[in-house]
């Protein structure tokens, strides 16, 4: 099938995004698949997954006059991950459109993966991609977690089912020094954060004497920071993932970690002004999710930020996030600068970090940059 972008999806196209939406297109095809792509004038454009029933309706695979080759892609993606050299046995091996493989997401945790597929013009292809899965990795296991809502918006059904092998209730992922259990059936996204992993190793090396992991999940920043640490208290408001936090900490043999179920923002203002700590990672889950929220979430945030500034002795460090992909870099870093005036300290900026390399970012494709994290010290 052909597909045919109007004008304006053709102007779309020329800025590089790979993505064109439903208005901006002049003809489509009655199904979802691989398709060619033209402009209305019939010049070639490239090869993109369509699907009629998506508003992201093309999604670009190529520019090129050869048909994409979703497998060598995959393979590609593998191999751009060993040449990471990662530390440990769980980092995400496919980041959609980011490894040229739209709505595709493969994590790896120990010897299974969990795949999220949100894309109908691939699914047909999910046997062949298996294949090639089970061929690169020795695996115990592969879970299809096609349970998110972009599979409805796709017109694609909702299941969790086991692709290959046998997927357990609860898995060990290895980190550096750090085990975890990841609840890859129920746990949020594939079951952990992974695109914190470089981060967590990058606040470990500086991190000291009393520590904070807020907003901690099951504590995947604070079991490292437990290592180099005397003290590490987690704050979540889930007590199911506290839960798991606490069985991490036994797991890693950890003993000076506490675990406290609260809503952070309520547990950061009634904290004493006194009282000090020398390290705090702080990553909220996203603030602004549409860009309607912005105003809301820059407050929250600065509100967050500016508390744990409070909390630190001169000297002490914090890892500060947004996972918010409306917030800009910019505006990060402005609320950042508004929050250490409010707390009246002098901040220095020690790294200005993102996403996990395993979670590549492609300039042409701004969507795939959300995460900011940033590494102060208070002066
Ligand atoms: C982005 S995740 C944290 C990930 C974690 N730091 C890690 O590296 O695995 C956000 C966490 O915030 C928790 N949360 C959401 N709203 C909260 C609130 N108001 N107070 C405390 N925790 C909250 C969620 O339960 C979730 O575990």
């Amino acid at each position: 099938m052909t597909v045919v972008l109007a004008p304006r999806g053709k102007s779309r196209y020329d800025t590089g995004h790979p993505w064109v939406y439903k208005s901006d297109i002049a003809r489509l095809p009655e199904s979802a698949g691989i398709d060619d792509v033209q402009d209305i004038r019939g010049n070639h454009l490239g090869w993109a997954a369509v699907n009629p029933l998506s508003e992201i309706t093309v999604r670009f695979l190529s520019k090129g006059s050869v048909r994409p080759n979703i497998l060598q892609r995959l393979e590609r993606a593998i191999e751009f991950r060993r040449f990471l050299h990662i530390n440990g046995d769980s980092f995400r091996v496919v980041h959609s459109d980011a490894d040229g493989l739209p709505g595709l997401t493969i994590d790896k945790y120990g010897d299974y993966l969990v795949m999220q597929q949100n894309c109908a013009a691939l699914e047909p292809m999910l046997s062949d991609i298996l294949r090639v899965l089970k061929r690169e990795y020795k695996l115990r296991g592969i879970l299809g977690r096609f349970d998110a809502k972009a599979r409805a918006l796709e017109g694609l059904d909702s299941k969790v089912e086991v692709l290959y092998g046998e997927v357990p209730e609860w898995i060990d992922a290895h980190e550096a020094e750090i085990v975890y259990r990841v609840d890859p059936w129920g746990g949020q996204k594939t079951g952990a954060f992974l695109d914190q992993r470089d981060n967590r190793a990058a606040l470990s090396e500086v991190a000291f004497g009393r520590a904070l992991d807020i907003f901690s999940y099951h504590a995947s920043f604070g079991l490292h920071l437990a290592k180099v640490c005397d003290s590490v208290e987690c704050i979540d408001s889930s007590a199911a993932a506290l839960e798991r936090a606490e069985e991490n900490a036994q797991l890693n043999n950890l003993s000076n970690m506490i675990f406290t179920e609260a809503n952070a923002f309520d547990w950061l203002h009634a904290k004493d002004t006194k009282e000090r700590y020398h390290t705090i990672s702080l990553d909220p889950p996203a603030l602004a999710k549409a860009r309607r929220d912005l105003d809301g979430a820059y407050r929250a945030y600065k509100e967050l930020n500016l508390r744990c500034l409070k909390l630190l002795e001169p000297g002490g460090f914090l890892g500060t996030a947004s996972c918010s992909f409306h917030v800009s870099e910019a505006d990060f870093y402005t609320m950042l600068e508004d929050a250490a005036a409010d707390a009246g300290r002098m901040v220095r900026i020690l790294e200005r970090r993102s996403q996990a390399a395993c979670h590549p970012e492609v300039l042409n494709f701004p969507e795939s940059r959300y995460l900011k994290y940033a590494l102060l010290q208070v002066m």
